[in-house]
């Protein structure tokens, strides 16, 4: 008997990719699933290598960069096989450029693809769920970019979005026997094909099949995996790892509040050495000594 067997889940972007992976696995591991991903005929591909291994699964051709498609790609699964128990927010796209020449469509699109959608479907899935009433678990999927990267504004701000909502859900769902996680995948994609340095050059990674991102997801939504919300994890390739949560530091505390003079006088000594490495990199941090614009140079 497989991990997840009879459940019913829903894979967004699974077309291809790590949502590909996600689906081959569950369905492998004995899950219904419903193959979702706006370019229809590569779900359709992913469908038939699943029967041809003997596993259940429907494709599904809704754009999730819209309520409507989010609705009906759970609806789907509710009238395709009667319940739903698992939605994996996986679709994606990139439309990568600096901050300062970013436009609003390249903003808005990426934002609504990854946080919207997530939003959507997580909604609806929910919803279901707790009609249910048998509980059910949601895993988003987030990225490292969050924590700050060179030409992702975008999609950082859409992966930060994820990753808040992803504990938010977590506090309200539990009453409902709703589990709710977050991967920060790793694998060969063509998203990772189409990675670039800060200089703009192409990325040379090795190959990782995107498929071993989904033995932890397997897991949180198997019953086994009953005990896991609110978290995120990093997987793929040889990793399996807790990403730390955004949380509060060293805190000063001065009674009756910090004005002007008390902040100028305490916050280098007091605050200076606990300043975050910040981005996917997380190099030491550089600008004790202040930055300097190139006017003053
Ligand atoms: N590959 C990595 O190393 C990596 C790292 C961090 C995060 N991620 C995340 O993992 C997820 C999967 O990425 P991937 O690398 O497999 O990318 P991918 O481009 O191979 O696959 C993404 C799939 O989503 C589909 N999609 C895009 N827009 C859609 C829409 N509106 N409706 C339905 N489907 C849509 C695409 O057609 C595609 O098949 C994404 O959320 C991505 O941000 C990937």
């Amino acid at each position: 008997m497989g991990l997840v067997e009879g459940k019913c889940a829903v894979v967004t972007g699974a077309g291809r990719g790590i949502g590909r992976g996600h689906s081959m696995v569950l369905a492998e591991e004995g899950a219904r699933v419903v193959v979702n991903d706006v370019d229809l005929a590569e779900a359709e591909g992913v469908v038939k290598e699943i029967e041809a291994k003997g596993g259940v699964a429907v494709a599904n051709g809704d754009d999730i960069g819209t309520r409507a498609g989010c609705e009906s790609l759970v609806a789907q699964c509710v009238s395709e096989f009667g319940r739903i128990d698992a939605a994996v927010n996986n679709a994606g796209i990139v439309r990568d450029r600096s901050f300062l020449k970013m436009t609003d469509q390249e903003f808005d699109d990426v934002f609504r693809i990854h946080a919207k959608s997530t939003f959507w479907v997580s909604q609806t899935a929910a919803i279901a769920m707790r009609e249910q009433g048998d509980g059910g678990c949601i895993v988003n999927t987030t990225s490292g970019a969050h924590m700050g990267n060179f030409g992702q504004t975008n999609y950082g701000a859409a992966k930060g979005a994820i990753a808040s909502m992803t504990y938010t859900w977590a506090l309200e769902l539990a009453r409902y026997g709703i589990r709710v996680n977050c991967i920060a995948p790793a694998g060969s994609t063509r998203m990772t094909a189409a990675a670039k340095d800060a200089d703009g050059n192409d990325i040379e990674l090795p190959f990782w099949d995107p498929a071993l991102n989904t033995p932890l997801v397997a897991y949180m939504i198997s019953e086994e995996g009953n005990w896991i919300t609110g978290q995120v994890f990093a997987t793929g390739m040889e990793r399996l790892g807790v990403m730390r949560q955004p949380t509060f530091g060293k805190t000063l505390v001065r009674e009756g509040g910090w004005d002007i003079e008390s902040v100028r006088r305490f916050v280098k000594d007091g605050l200076g050495p606990e300043l975050e490495r910040f981005g996917l990199a997380k190099q030491p941090y550089a600008f004790y000594d202040g930055l300097v614009a190139p006017a003053k140079k």
